[in-house]
């Protein structure tokens, strides 16, 4: 019998979106899932708008909890209602997958992975680069010794979304709304590879740059209000595994196309992984003088894993939702089994960690660089 889960949706925006299209495409795609999933209600502010295979809008996340047959819930909102919607998901007992990052800040992640944690929740943040299959190979060779001791990296995340300088305020682009600009939009998927990849950080510095200065204050206005996040910021890390390098994310750096990308030094090679080729990382042997992109076969188990929850290229709805799809899915197999099944799943203590990262980045940047221990 297969487990049945019913999801309650929180915000329905652009990667609510994304999710939904992942849960709808999910038993098309994967035939024999343990579980099925039925979506329940979506709570929003404007609930005229709700595709039919929903149950229904509500408008307060109260409403939603009155549905005694949820089991599960994805919280899809601005960074500043993570907090009290995820408290009010948890204390009902429910599992939880909540965007990122999970708080405005590392003491709002810290209470709700600690709430999470005492009420024994499934949980999980979409932190979803861990399930890329390109950077799931760079780990694994890593791990294997492929490129010898990690020397230095790059990290690079680099939007061009806000070079429009008529594009308006959103809640994004208000410290007290997000907790920050690229810094923690972007940063927060960098800084939780880097440590997922090469381990964590023992001291960083940082710096940030706001461009545009002001915005209008909405679509069209003649009023402007002032920027209080960044579009750019630079990070240099130092790893407690002696290996340095840097973590670069921007909202207005113009690109054909969004990329973000990591390159990886070793004392024998150099590892590239791109969002343009999402399933493979490339590998240089500089000993052989050989260059290897394709499958690679000493995988982890979770690497093993991730190739049965990963879309086949014949399926694929986009690098964005397949990520998605794959993460998604380790939230409901490890509702089913009612425990975290693999120890790489990106939990609220995961991106706890990763957030703190943040923190100290933007205390860093706000200490005119100054060097930080963590
Ligand atoms: N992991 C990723 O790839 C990724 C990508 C983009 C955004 N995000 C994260 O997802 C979250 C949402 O971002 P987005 O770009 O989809 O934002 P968005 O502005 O497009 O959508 C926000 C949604 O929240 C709803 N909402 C707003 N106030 C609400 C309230 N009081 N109660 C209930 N619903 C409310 C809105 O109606 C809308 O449906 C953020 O935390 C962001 O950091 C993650």
């Amino acid at each position: 019998m297969k487990k049945k889960i019913k999801l309650g949706f929180v915000g329905l925006g652009f990667i609510g979106t994304l999710h939904a299209t992942a849960c709808f495409a999910m038993p098309l795609i994967f035939k024999s899932l343990p579980y099925e999933v039925r979506l329940g209600k979506v709570c929003k502010n404007n609930i005229q708008d709700i595709p039919h295979f929903f149950e229904g809008g509500v408008k307060t996340v109260e409403e939603l909890l009155q549905d005694n047959d949820l089991n599960a819930v994805d919280i899809c909102t601005p960074n500043y209602l993570h907090y009290g919607q995820a408290i009010k998901v948890i204390e009902k007992g429910l599992n939880l997958y909540l965007e990122k990052p999970i708080g405005l800040n590392g003491n709002e992640a810290y209470e709700i992975m600690k709430a999470a944690n005492d009420r024994g929740i499934i949980n999980q943040a979409a932190l979803m680069y861990r399930f890329m299959p390109a950077v799931n190979q760079a780990r694994d060779m890593i791990n294997n010794g492929e490129i010898g001791e990690i020397l230095n990296f790059k990290a690079m995340m680099l939007h061009s979304g806000y070079l429009d300088p008529k594009r308006p305020m959103s809640w994004k682009m208000r410290f007290n709304t997000s907790g920050g600009g690229a810094v923690i939009d972007l940063g927060i998927h960098l800084i939780d590879s880097i440590r997922f990849m090469l381990g964590e950080v023992k001291s960083l510095k940082a710096e940030s740059k706001t461009y545009f200065k002001s915005r209008p204050k909405s679509n069209g206005s003649d009023v402007y209000e002032d920027v209080d996040v960044d579009d750019w910021t630079m990070a240099y890390l130092v790893m407690q595994n002696g290996a340095w390098g840097t973590m670069e994310t921007s909202r207005i750096s113009a690109n054909l196309e969004e990329e973000t990308r990591f390159l990886i030094y070793g004392t024998k090679g150099s590892i590239v992984v791109s969002t343009k080729q999402p399933r493979y990382a490339s590998l240089y042997k500089k000993q052989e003088n050989q260059f290897v992109m394709g499958k690679y076969n000493k995988k982890s188990e979770f690497s093993k894993y991730l190739d049965t929850i990963y879309p086949e290229e014949k399926y694929s709805l986009g690098w964005m939702v397949d990520m998605h799809m794959a993460s998604l899915t380790n939230y409901f197999l490890n509702i089913t089994e009612g425990k975290i099944i693999f120890k790489e799943t990106p939990t609220f203590e995961e991106a706890y960690k990763s957030q703190t990262i943040i923190d100290k980045i933007l205390q860093s940047v706000n200490d005119n660089s100054k060097e930080i221990e963590i």
